[in-house]
């Protein structure tokens, strides 16, 4: 148990402070870089930032579930989705500096919280659990729908990058649906988008 804390907390310690890395090669690496005026810069920058930091919140969520599922299937379909996050995290925390800023300031805050929520959500039981990843990973792939039409139309790069975690985050919710995954409760969702909403209108701006 108290090893298992210690490689936690490490990987906690890492998703904040250690640059993140790819296994597959970033969706803009051959996309050429598009003239953007300073607002429309600062836009994508602060979408970029909210992109981020939600990739920070799915890490200690999946790091939170996988600590507390029991099923060895379900346990490993978190790891999965949690090692696609961390390419998701390399790719939007290079845009972000590309674009000229840095991740938001409230990262440890959201990551301490999501922890938190992923080991309640475990303690559920796997089908909670589950069902918690599913709508998660719906929840975002909503929001990542929405960024696709509010960045600026000439910024491929940063388009690129999101439309591939849009289409990760859906496989991740498809995943989760085939483990088993139960339907939650309406107010549950309802709670969820409502800290998304705090959660991206906190890290657009800092
Ligand atoms: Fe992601
Ligand atoms: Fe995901």
């Amino acid at each position: 148990m108290l090893d298992t804390l210690i490689t936690e907390f490490d990987r906690g310690l890492r998703t904040l402070f250690a640059p993140a890395h790819s296994a597959r090669p970033h969706p803009d690496h051959q996309v050429a870089e598009a003239e953007l005026s300073q607002e429309e810069k600062q836009h994508a920058l602060g979408l970029m930032r909210v992109n981020h930091c939600g990739e920070v919140c799915a890490q200690a969520l999946y790091q939170g579930q996988a600590l507390t599922a029991r099923d060895p299937a379900a346990r490993e379909a978190l790891r999965h989705a949690a090692f696609e996050e961390v390419e998701h995290l390399a790719w939007t925390e290079q845009r972000i500096r590309e674009l000229g800023g840095r991740p938001s300031l409230f990262n440890p805050l959201w990551y301490t919280g999501s922890l938190a929520i992923g080991v309640a959500a475990g303690m559920l039981g796997d089908k909670w659990n589950l069902g918690f990843l599913e709508e998660t990973e719906h929840q975002v792939g909503a929001h990542l729908q929405s960024h696709l039409s509010e960045l600026p139309s000439q910024d491929a790069r940063s388009r690129a990058i999101v439309a591939q975690m849009h289409e990760d985050e859906l496989k991740h919710a498809d995943m989760a649906h085939a483990f088993g995954a139960a339907k939650l409760p309406a107010p549950v969702r309802g709670m969820m988008k409502l800290s998304a909403r705090l959660m991206t209108s906190t890290s657009y701006r800092a």
